[in-house]
């Protein structure tokens, strides 16, 4: 699975602008600049397939890819700040929202938290909205490669009891460097697994 598998299909900005609903897809959700569309580049092994850059707010639309024949792998905009007019990061937000809590056939959403942060009062709110709507998640640990290991702990340790008040969270952390590579071999093979 995956090396070769992997081709973008579109960008979409509104609900009836999703694929048919025929294939399980997994999601990749986070706060802007979190580095989701890094970690889709790591897990495909392609460095320039999902659009990543330093300013938080790059992508603005659900981009879709399809993974093999059965699945899709679906890049999100971020929440939280992004640098864009409030009017289109309103539009994106309303949107994703309306995607995360909609989407029939989202077997699985991975939440990004980074591994400097921790979670946040707007990733509370994202999980608080994947438990009602009833979507497993998995929190995956982003930017390893910028704590210390001996600081680790701390934050995992925060995040885990955070993901312990979600119905719907998995307990089980992956922590990656879409930089280093770390986890990335672990989350791929989590990925593979979803059916
Ligand atoms: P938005 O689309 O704006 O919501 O951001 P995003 O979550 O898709 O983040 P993106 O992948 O664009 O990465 C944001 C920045 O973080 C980029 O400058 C990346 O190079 C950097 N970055 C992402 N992952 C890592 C990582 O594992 N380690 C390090 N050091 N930097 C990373
Ligand atoms: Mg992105």
């Amino acid at each position: 699975l995956f090396a070769g598998q992997v081709e973008f299909l579109k960008g979409v900005v509104a609900m009836d602008g999703l694929p048919p609903a025929d294939r399980a897809e997994v999601c990749f959700a986070g706060r802007s600049n979190v580095g989701k569309s890094s970690l889709i580049n790591a897990l495909t092994g392609r460095k320039a397939l999902a659009r990543a850059s330093n300013t938080p707010g790059r992508t603005q639309e659900i981009n879709y890819f399809t993974l093999g024949e059965s699945h899709y792998l679906v890049d999100l905009p971020g929440y939280g700040y992004a640098e864009a007019p409030v009017a289109v990061v309103e539009k994106w937000q309303r949107l994703l929202k309306a995607y995360l809590s909609g989407r029939q056939t989202l077997r699985r959403a991975f939440v990004l938290i980074d591994t400097r942060h921790g979670v946040k009062p707007v990733d509370e709110e994202i999980m608080r909205l994947l438990d009602s709507a009833a979507v497993t998640f998995q929190a995956v640990l982003t930017k390893a490669d910028k704590v210390r290991e001996q600081d680790r702990e701390k934050v995992l340790e925060q995040v885990r009891a955070a993901l312990a008040r979600h119905p719907a969270a998995f307990p089980d952390l992956v922590l990656t460097s879409s930089e280093k590579g770390d986890g990335i071999t672990t989350l791929r093979a989590i990925v593979a697994g979803i059916a």
